[in-house]
């Protein structure tokens, strides 16, 4: 860990936690694909460092990795687990019929697909969609990472546990992460939590307790007075 600047005193004195991904500030970085520098690289570098990347073995079972999609300029980043089948297929993330209702969650709050910007923590389908390991997150998490450097997001979108609990590093269940503002890096992005949508199609009461999380997102990102 990193000695806590002043910042970082006076936000944890106010009992604000600032949270700084691990495996870009403790793990020692690994080698980069093809020489790339994924912790300098452009978007295009960046892209072409995950479309070419072995450094787990995921690798060895996708179709393709799935990047992450939308603006390069989006206010909002949303943050899921890892591609499914379907995505994996696509190299999209989030188009599958979680993808569909995650669609309908941004337009309630009146933004398109196209406005904000999606990613996962993994950027290949684990086998039989089957949880991400960590040493999974922690060897994909350097894209992350620069992703998040390059978009410069306003509000981060945390949307299941798995994402949530990784991106926090915490163990606490989702229902007590949800429903609130964490600071998020070096930056201290506001990250809010809520429910994964293909956790919404199976248990559609959650969908009100979503709905709160998404006007917290929404709150966060009218523009400053
Ligand atoms: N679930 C996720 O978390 N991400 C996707 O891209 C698809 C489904």
């Amino acid at each position: 860990m990193t000695m806590p600047g002043l910042r970082e005193q006076y936000l944890d004195a106010m009992g604000i936690p600032v949270w700084v991904l691990r495996g870009a500030a403790d793990a020692e970085p690994e080698p980069a694909a093809e020489g790339v520098d994924e912790a300098s690289a452009d978007w295009d570098e960046l892209r072409e460092a995950v479309r070419n990347c072995t450094k787990c073995a995921l690798h060895q079972g996708r179709t393709q990795t799935v990047f992450g999609v939308g603006s390069q300029t989006a206010d909002l980043l949303v943050i899921g687990e890892a591609p499914g089948a379907e995505e994996d297929r696509r190299g999209e993330p989030f188009v599958g019929r979680a993808g569909q209702l995650l669609n309908a969650m941004l337009a309630a709050i009146h933004l398109a697909r196209e406005d904000v910007y999606i990613a996962n923590i993994l950027k290949c389908r684990p086998p039989n969609n089957r949880d991400p390991k960590s040493d999974e997150a922690a060897t994909c998490t350097p894209y992350l990472q620069r992703q998040i450097e390059l978009l410069q997001p306003r509000v981060i979108l945390a949307l299941g546990r798995i994402a949530a609990q990784w991106l926090l590093q915490s163990d606490t269940p989702i229902g007590r992460l949800r429903g609130r503002t964490f600071q998020f890096g070096a930056a201290s992005t506001p990250l809010v939590v809520s429910y994964h949508p293909a956790y919404l199609l199976r248990s559609p009461l959650a969908k009100s307790k979503s709905w709160e999380d998404l006007k917290i997102v929404k709150r966060l990102l009218r523009p400053p007075e």
